[in-house]
């Protein structure tokens, strides 16, 4: 062992994080839709900087390695990669669940095809609203709805499981039931009712995305009258909004303790919007090992497990239940990530963020600004028959 090799005493005593159960694997950014919820960060990564199919086969391979067992292709749109299918083999191959996060838009059933015949396990397809018309202005594409229909039916003569998602904000919050219905017809096994979460483009469009706290309290009486109903026949999942919350949730499952994000560029994320917090540094797998990088990456170590906590989560009882809920959101609302989520009626600041969200839900527009390249905030209106083409 020479000197570069020899541990420091902190790293001989300690105990190397457990593997991830999921890798969320943004093969791209393109994306033929621009809804302005979307989770991507406001500065999207160019087609020209994203990793090769052999790097993502290789990523693919190491996450299998140390144990991860769900791999989520996502984007962006993840089919305007001209190698899924091989991407989607390989990951078959070497042992990983495979989840495609679709728009289902530009997909053509021949792909579908040959994607469900490398043994793709799963697919998510993401639906803006239950009626048509709102659904294609949300998306930002007209006919889009139209074509999700079409994609799901094949989704369904192919006989791959099928999940839909529907983002839950003031523009659809009304139509929760018959989102649902949707969800029933198009064959799925289950659905999403997840409220938009407030980073990135949602961020941005928050005055325009923020539904009342009547308008949440009725949606959870929906939620919970529809699974009974439904019960045995469709699974419901929902995902509260945080800006009503008295509890954070445990965002990502806990920091560096459950996931990571790859994104097109191989940038390692611990989640979707770490790179809002500036002082992180992050690696690529292009430079290292995905297991280095889980294991001892400087983005991971800094709010894994929870002494990096401060006052009032370092001394609650709920701490390692839900680690203090989201280092992103306290950065966007306090300023500092290492604050108690302000989501959390402990946080000295959750006074602010219920303010923030009845100020936000007091707007009534939806001139919404759309997810696309080379947007700067404040500057990305665009009209609804754009498509967010690749650059
Ligand atoms: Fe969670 Fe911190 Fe609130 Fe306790 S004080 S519930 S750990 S966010
Ligand atoms: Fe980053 Fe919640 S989105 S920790």
């Amino acid at each position: 062992m020479n000197d570069m090799t020899v541990p420091s005493p902190d790293q001989a005593t300690r105990v190397p994080p457990p593997a991830p159960l999921g890798m969320l694997a943004e093969l791209t950014h393109r994306c033929p839709l621009s809804c302005p919820y979307c989770s991507n960060p406001v500065e999207l990564d160019k087609r020209s900087g994203e990793l090769d199919t052999e790097t993502w086969k290789r990523v693919f391979s190491e996450a299998a390695s140390m144990g991860v067992l769900h791999l989520h292709l996502s984007g962006g749109e993840p089919t305007a990669r001209k190698d899924i299918v091989e991407l989607t083999a390989h990951a078959v191959k070497v042992g990983l669940y495979t989840n495609l996060i679709t728009s289902g838009i530009g997909v053509q059933r021949e792909k579908l095809e040959e994607l469900a015949d490398a043994g793709l396990d799963h697919v998510q397809l993401s639906i803006q609203d239950a009626l048509p018309d709102n659904a294609d202005k949300i998306a930002g594409l007209k006919g889009a709805h139209e074509k999700k229909r079409v994609f799901a039916g094949w989704v369904l003569e192919l006989g791959l499981p099928l999940t839909i998602n529907a983002v839950i904000h003031r523009g659809n919050i009304e139509n929760i039931e018959a989102l649902v219905s949707m969800a029933l017809e198009f064959g799925a096994r289950r659905v999403e009712i997840a409220h938009s979460q407030y980073y990135g483009w949602a961020l941005e469009n928050r005055e325009m995305l923020m539904p009342t706290r009547e308008q949440v309290m009725r949606a959870a009486a929906t939620v919970d009258r529809l699974r009974e109903e439904l019960e045995g026949k469709l699974v419901i999942d929902a995902v509260v909004p945080d800006y009503y919350a008295r509890r954070p949730k445990p965002c990502v499952g806990g920091w560096g303790k459950q996931s990571l994000n790859v994104t097109p560029q191989g940038k390692v994320l611990p989640c979707h919007a770490a790179e809002t917090i500036e002082h992180l540094q992050f690696d690529y797998v292009t430079e290292k090992s995905l297991s280095e990088i889980w294991t001892n990456g400087s983005a991971f170590e800094a709010y894994r497990g929870t002494s990096w906590m401060k006052e009032p989560c370092t001394s609650c009882p709920r701490k390692e239940i839900d680690f203090g809920g989201c280092r992103c959101q306290a950065l966007a609302i306090t300023g500092d990530p290492r604050n108690a989520d302000p989501a959390c009626s402990l946080s000295p600041f959750h006074a602010k963020i219920t303010s923030l969200a009845m100020k936000a839900a007091a707007k009534d527009g939806t001139d919404y600004i759309y997810r696309r390249f080379g947007a700067k905030p404040g500057q990305a209106r665009v009209e609804i028959t754009r498509n967010n083409a690749p650059v």
